[in-house]
């Protein structure tokens, strides 16, 4: 629970702080190929640095488990939130998103099941995008052609993940709640 909390303040830290530097532009550019980066490039700035942030630690954590590919492992880390880049949010709105969900979690999932269908008003939407984005950006990438194992922990990172899940899928939520 504490550890959820440190996270999610460690989220909206970046949503307010968090900027790419020349150094995290030239890594993702080594690792990524350019359809890969494209959908990079929609996510805005806070979530591409959370992104870089979680590939690093990743391939830390990956090569501790014997995954050499350290070029799949910067692919996952660089991409798994991709889905988020579905809606574009204001930062009022990125504001009010991320308090909800780090602090008053209900209201954060009922307006998201209030933005569930396609013709819903825009702000509930921008909710139901940010609950579903491992799906959504799973759905993207097998568009870019990423391999099927990728593709796989990133649907998995949206769900509940237990030791008997995917080692990748493992990695990558360790990844991302401890960078
Ligand atoms: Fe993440």
């Amino acid at each position: 629970m504490l550890s959820r909390v440190g996270y999610r303040i460690k989220q909206s830290w970046f949503l307010l702080f968090a900027k790419m530097n020349a150094e995290d532009k030239a890594w993702v550019r080594n690792h990524l190929n350019i359809p890969e980066a494209a959908l990079f490039e929609m996510l805005p700035e806070f979530e591409q640095k959370h992104s870089v942030g979680t590939a690093k630690a990743l391939i830390r954590l990956g090569k501790a488990r014997g995954i050499q590919d350290e070029r799949m492992l910067a692919k996952l880390g660089l991409l798994h939130d991709v889905g988020k880049a579905a809606c574009r949010l204001g930062l009022f709105e990125k504001g009010i998103l991320v308090f909800l969900n780090a602090f008053i979690p209900p209201v954060y999932s009922w307006f998201a099941y209030l933005g569930r269908r396609e013709k819903s008003p825009k702000f509930f939407r921008k909710f139901y995008v940010h609950k579903k984005h491992a799906k959504i950006g799973a759905r993207m990438l097998s568009r870019a052609r990423v391999e099927t194992g990728v593709i796989q922990a990133i649907t998995l990172h949206g769900s509940k993940i237990t030791k008997k899940s995917p080692l990748l899928a493992q990695l990558l939520k360790a990844a991302d709640e401890t960078y």
